[in-house]
C-alpha cells in the first residue's frame, strides 16, 4: 500500500485510553503524524474520547477498538480488526502500553496485616490488594497481559503482514526492578520476561527491517501507578521526587514526545535496546536516602 500525506501510516497503541498510552497516541498523531488504532477495555471512556479528539485535531484518524488486547484470543480478535481498518503493511509503530498487573506478596508479611489478622489496613479497600498472597490466576493474568501478549502481538502483526517497512515495536518498563518494592514481585518478574522477549524479537525481526526496543522510564502519575501503591502512593511520589536528580516526577507527555523521536530515521539503529529514560530515578535512591532531609515530607495531594 502506498503511503502519502492523505494516507499516513498507522500507530497501534494498546492501552490508549489512559496514562502513557493516551499521551503517546496524541503525540504520534502530531509527530510524525500517524493515524492511531488504539485498544482498551472501556474503563476510561473520558480518556478514550480525549484521545480521539486530539488525534482528529491533528488531522489524523483515530480508530478505537474496545476489547481485551492482552489475552491470546484477544490479540487475534484485535489484530483482525486492525487488518480490516488499516490494511496490510500499514503499521509503522506498535506500542504495548497495557497496565493490568496483580500486586501482592508471595507469602504473608511477617507480623503484617495478613499474618494472623483478618483486618488488612486502616484503609482496607485501597490496600487489600497490596497485602494479598498471589495465586496462580494472578501470575497468569499479569504475565499474559504484561509480557506474553507483546510476543503474541508481534506474531499477529507478522502473520497478517501488517507491518510497514522499517516498523518500530516498543515495549514499556520501569526502573523498579533495580530497587525492589514489595508487592511488585509479579510486575517486576513480568517486566524481566518482557525484556528478554524484546531482545529475542529484535533478533528475529531485525533481518526483516523492523526494530524492537524497550523503553524504561520513571514514575508517571497514572491510575495504574496509584493503584499499585494504595494508601502509600503520596509517600512514594515524595520519595521519587527526592531521589530523581531533576527533583520532580516525569510526565506522560514527556514520555510521549520521546516516543515521537524514536519514530524518526535517526533512531533506526536502536534494536534490542533497553533505552533509559528514567531520569536516573533508580540510580540515585541511595544518594537521596543519605541526605539529611530524607525521608521527604509526605505530599498532601493524595
Ligand atoms: N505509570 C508509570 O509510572 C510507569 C512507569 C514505567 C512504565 N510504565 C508502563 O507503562 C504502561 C502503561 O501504564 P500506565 O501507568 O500508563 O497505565 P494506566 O494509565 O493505568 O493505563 C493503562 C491502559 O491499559 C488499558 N488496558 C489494561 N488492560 C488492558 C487489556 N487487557 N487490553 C487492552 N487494554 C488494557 C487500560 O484501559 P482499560 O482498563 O479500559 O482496558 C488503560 O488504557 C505499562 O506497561 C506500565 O508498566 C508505567
Amino acid at each position: 500500500m502506498t503511503r502519502s500525506p492523505e494516507n499516513p501510516p498507522w500507530a497501534v497503541v494498546l492501552g490508549v485510553s489512559s496514562g502513557v498510552g493516551q499521551a503517546i497516541g496524541a503525540a504520534i498523531a502530531t509527530d510524525p503524524g500517524y493515524n492511531v488504532f488504539g485498544a482498551h477495555r472501556g474503563h476510561y471512556p473520558a480518556g478514550a474520547g480525549e484521545l480521539a479528539a486530539s488525534v482528529e485535531a491533528a488531522g489524523r484518524t483515530a480508530h478505537l477498538h474496545v476489547g481485551d488486547a492482552g489475552t491470546a484470543e484477544g490479540v487475534q480478535v484485535t489484530a483482525d480488526a486492525l487488518l480490516r481498518r488499516a490494511g496490510p503493511r500499514s503499521v509503522a509503530l506498535f506500542v504495548h502500553s497495557i497496565a493490568n498487573a496483580s500486586v501482592g506478596r508471595f507469602v504473608p508479611e511477617r507480623g503484617g496485616p495478613r499474618d494472623g489478622s483478618p483486618k488488612v489496613a486502616p484503609d482496607e479497600d485501597r490496600d487489600t490488594a497490596l497485602y494479598r498472597v498471589l495465586a496462580p490466576k494472578h501470575f497468569q493474568k499479569t504475565f499474559d497481559s504484561m509480557a506474553h501478549s507483546f510476543v503474541w502481538w508481534a506474531q499477529a502483526l507478522v502473520e497478517r503482514d501488517l507491518l510497514a517497512p522499517g516498523a518500530r515495536l516498543l515495549a514499556l518498563t520501569n526502573p523498579i526492578g533495580h530497587s525492589l518494592v514489595a508487592n511488585f514481585s509479579l510486575i517486576t518478574a513480568a517486566k524481566a520476561a518482557l525484556a528478554v522477549y524484546v531482545k529475542h524479537l529484535a533478533l528475529e525481526l531485525g533481518p526483516r527491517g523492523y526494530r524492537v526496543n524497550l523503553l524504561n522510564f520513571g514514575t508517571v502519575e497514572t491510575p495504574a501507578a496509584a493503584y499499585g501503591f494504595g494508601t502509600r502512593w503520596a509517600r512514594f511520589k515524595s520519595i521519587c521526587e527526592a531521589s530523581t536528580p531533576a527533583g520532580r516526577l516525569l510526565e506522560a507527555g514527556e514520555v510521549a514526545r520521546f516516543v515521537s523521536l524514536l519514530c524518526g530515521a535517526g533512531a533506526a539503529w536502536f534494536n534490542g535496546a533497553e533505552i533509559d529514560f528514567s531520569g536516573a530515578q533508580a540510580h540515585s535512591i541511595l544518594d537521596a536516602a543519605l541526605r539529611h532531609d530524607f525521608p521527604p515530607p509526605e505530599r498532601t495531594d493524595g
